[in-house]
């Protein structure tokens, strides 16, 4: 069966709302995604049949703490990890990844160096900083190439052997420039020198399958409620490495992983409807990827199911971002910041930064939102991407960002609104 909108959008109650008789297009997916029937059923079975705190021996926790272990379970099929225990379940990535910068620390000495990159997000940038100063480590910079949007992996390499790194923060898709990373290859350079990588997925995995086996990564982070969740977020880990880490914890707490970096109550609703997602994904991959389940022959059951999932909408959405990015191609002015070759497309997510010339982002977005078209604007906390394309003075960039839940209808009518703001 091949990729059918209409009926996975019948799943989103929030796709068919209307103000003042004008339909909502969300394209700000990649500030936060709406949210099929499974995640709100799930949320509301939480909080109405089994609300209550971790770890008691009557009904309401014993079932709970089950929907917890579940959830955990769910997303270690999503991102393939070996077991449940290595899900660690947040309030979002920036806080997990502060937390958990915190136990990394301990392992590192002044005068150690960490290598960031100038393509991330700052949630995976602010958090090593404040590490680097409370310890004096040294940081170096990974760019990227202003006119591909890709990183040179020569420069990598070479950062990575004559540098004493003991930590890679890199990110897999850049929520900037769209650009999907080879986060396997730099890897495997920082592994060559002992370096720890810690890979930033937040705007990858919405849109293709996630195998932190296949990355070899050592700790992968992301936030559910950018794939159709809840606002949560998820921090992975290899077992022997959040084994090793020391949580900043308090006593009672326990001592093994996930709970030791699971602080304080967590939002167990958030994990039921992070468990909703894994449903509505593996009832997709049920529906709409037959065609993909025989691309994983080393997977089996739901696993199997939510990366064949994963990659019907990678298709799908392949087929909106030659769309979007032809049309904006033929705009006179406008000018994309990200790949934007055809050919090149499957190294992209479809989140599709661009600028006009001699026109303010916030005035585009705003155009936008008057028709109830839905986009972001400025640096979207990109900032240093921002700054390498020196388009800080001129308020950024304008971000349209489909996800499988849009339709072909939808681009076309964002690019005839943007026709009428050039
Ligand atoms: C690439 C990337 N990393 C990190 C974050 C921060 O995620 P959170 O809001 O879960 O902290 C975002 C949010 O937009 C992002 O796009």
């Amino acid at each position: 069966m091949s990729f059918e909108v209409n009926t996975i959008r019948e799943h989103f109650p929030a796709l068919s709302l209307k103000d003042e008789g004008k339909q909502r297009i969300y394209l700000d997916n990649p500030g936060g995604t709406q949210v099929p029937r499974h995640v709100l059923r799930r949320m509301e079975n939480y909080l109405i049949n089994t609300n209550a705190n971790h770890a008691g021996m009557f009904r309401t926790s014993v079932e709970s703490d089950k929907v917890l272990e579940e959830a955990h379970q769910g997303m270690a099929d999503l991102l393939n990890a070996k077991t449940a225990d290595e899900i660690v379940f947040g309030a979002n990535m920036t806080t997990l990844t502060f937390a958990v910068s915190r136990s990394i620390g301990r392992l590192l000495n002044r005068g150690d160096s960490i290598l960031l990159t100038q393509m991330d997000h700052d949630g995976n940038i602010g958090p090593w900083l404040h590490l680097a100063e409370d310890l004096g480590l040294d940081v170096k910079w990974l760019k990227f190439n202003t006119e591909t949007y890709e990183y040179d992996l020569n420069e990598a390499a070479s950062l990575l052997s004559e540098n004493d790194i003991k930590l890679a923060a890199i990110n897999y898709a850049s929520n900037c420039t769209g650009t999907i990373n080879d986060v396997k290859s730099i890897t495997e350079m920082a592994h060559r020198s002992e370096a720890m990588v810690f890979v930033d997925a937040v705007q990858y995995v919405p849109h293709g399958p996630t195998d932190v086996q296949d990355l070899g990564c050592d700790l992968l982070v992301c936030s559910p409620y950018k794939f159709f969740g809840p606002h949560q977020g998820v921090l992975w880990g290899k077992s022997e490495l959040l084994g090793k880490l020391e949580a900043y914890k308090v006593r009672p707490a326990d001592n093994v992983s996930p709970g030791k970096f699971e602080t304080g109550t967590q939002s167990h609703e958030g994990q039921a409807g992070t468990l909703g997602v894994i449903e509505y994904l593996e009832w997709v991959g049920d529906t709409m990827g037959t065609d993909f389940q025989g691309n994983f022959p080393e997977c089996s059951g739901r696993r199997k199911k939510l990366h064949a999932a994963m990659s019907a909408i990678q298709q799908y959405e392949q087929f909106l971002s030659s769309r979007l990015i032809e049309g904006l191609q033929k705009l006179d002015g406008v000018e994309i910041r990200g790949i934007s070759m055809q050919d090149d497309l499957s190294r992209r997510v479809p989140t599709v930064s661009f600028t006009v010339k001699n026109k303010n982002p916030q005035t585009i977005a705003q155009k936008l939102a008057d028709e109830n078209i839905f986009v972001w604007h400025g640096h979207n906390y990109a900032l240093e991407a921002i700054q390498l394309m020196k388009l800080e003075d001129s308020g950024g960039v304008v971000r349209i960002g489909p996800v499988h839940y849009n339709t072909v209808e939808e681009i076309d009518l964002t690019l005839d609104v943007l026709k009428t703001c050039l």
